[in-house]
């Protein structure tokens, strides 16, 4: 009897996948975005929770053979990382890369700086709420620490921001933040560092450059503004 049934039951599952056709990497990365809970830690627009770096505009700032590397496994690349190993299929990986590489900051329905609470803050409160949520955090860490892992740089981690007032005025700080830079590799035999200084003049607008230049002043150590040196200055 089960003759006629398997048929009818493979005719039936291939009529219900014909409505949901996922021939796009890009659908299908999102499908397994939400599908295997990297929305508990993640945000992209308004949607997930913003445990981890904000990824509305991660295909800006991160190229798709770094993002392919960091999914493959991501304590090769920082030892230190909260994110768990997903150890996914080659194919889903591909499909979340193409996913991920597409975000360049569509999927905000309002910027996050551009709401009316932001607009009502401080230039440097909201050059910090841009720093986070473009992602500057991804590469040089929170309150600009740095320490985050670079591949083929002198000291292996992508620069901390804490001290760029001693070496940068206003005006060459908004320059560097608008045309990026790719760091001068260690080794020039070693692939180039994978980590790269965005051009944000494509993204940012110069009054929103200046509001990211604005926080980073606050990030001086406290000796350089004045005040008595500390341990954390160091
Ligand atoms: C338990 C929380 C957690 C889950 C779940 C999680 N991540 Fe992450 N993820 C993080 C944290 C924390 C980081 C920050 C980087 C670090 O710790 O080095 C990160 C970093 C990333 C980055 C690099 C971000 C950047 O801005 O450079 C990508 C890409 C990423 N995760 C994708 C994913 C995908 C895709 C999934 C689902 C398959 C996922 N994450 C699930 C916590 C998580
Ligand atoms: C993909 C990683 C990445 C992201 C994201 C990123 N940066 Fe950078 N940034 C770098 C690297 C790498 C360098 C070092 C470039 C060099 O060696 O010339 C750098 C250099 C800098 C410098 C110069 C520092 C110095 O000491 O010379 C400033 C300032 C800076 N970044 C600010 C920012 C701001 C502000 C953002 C966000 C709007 C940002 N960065 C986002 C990787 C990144």
């Amino acid at each position: 009897m089960n003759r006629w049934i398997i048929p009818a039951l493979a005719v039936a599952l291939a009529a219900c996948s014909a409505q949901t056709p996922l021939t796009d990497p890009v659908a299908r990365g999102e499908r397994d975005f939400n599908g295997l809970g990297c929305v508990k830690c993640h945000q992209i627009g308004d949607k997930g929770h913003a445990w981890g770096p904000d990824l509305t505009m991660l295909g800006f700032r991160k190229s798709s053979a770094w993002i392919d590397a960091w999914l493959k496994d991501p304590h090769a690349w920082n030892p230190k990382t909260l994110m768990p190993n997903f150890h996914l299929k080659p194919e889903t990986r591909a499909d979340l890369v193409a996913y991920l590489s597409a975000q360049k900051g569509q999927a905000w329905p309002v910027k996050p700086w551009q709401t009316p609470e932001a607009a009502a803050l401080s230039s440097a409160e909201r050059g910090k709420i841009i720093f986070n949520a473009v992602g500057c955090v991804s590469c040089h860490a929170k309150d600009g620490y740095g320490g985050y892992p670079n591949n083929n740089v002198a000291g292996g981690l992508v620069n901390a921001l804490t001290k760029v007032t001693e070496g940068y005025s206003r005006p060459e700080l908004h320059q560097k933040i608008k045309g990026g830079a790719i760091p001068i590799p260690n080794d020039s035999k070693q692939p180039l560092p994978m980590l790269q200084m965005p051009k944000w003049g494509e993204q940012l607008s110069a009054k929103e450059i200046d509001a990211v230049v604005e926080y980073l002043y606050t990030l001086a150590p406290k000796a350089a503004a004045g005040g008595k040196p500390s341990k954390d200055d160091f």
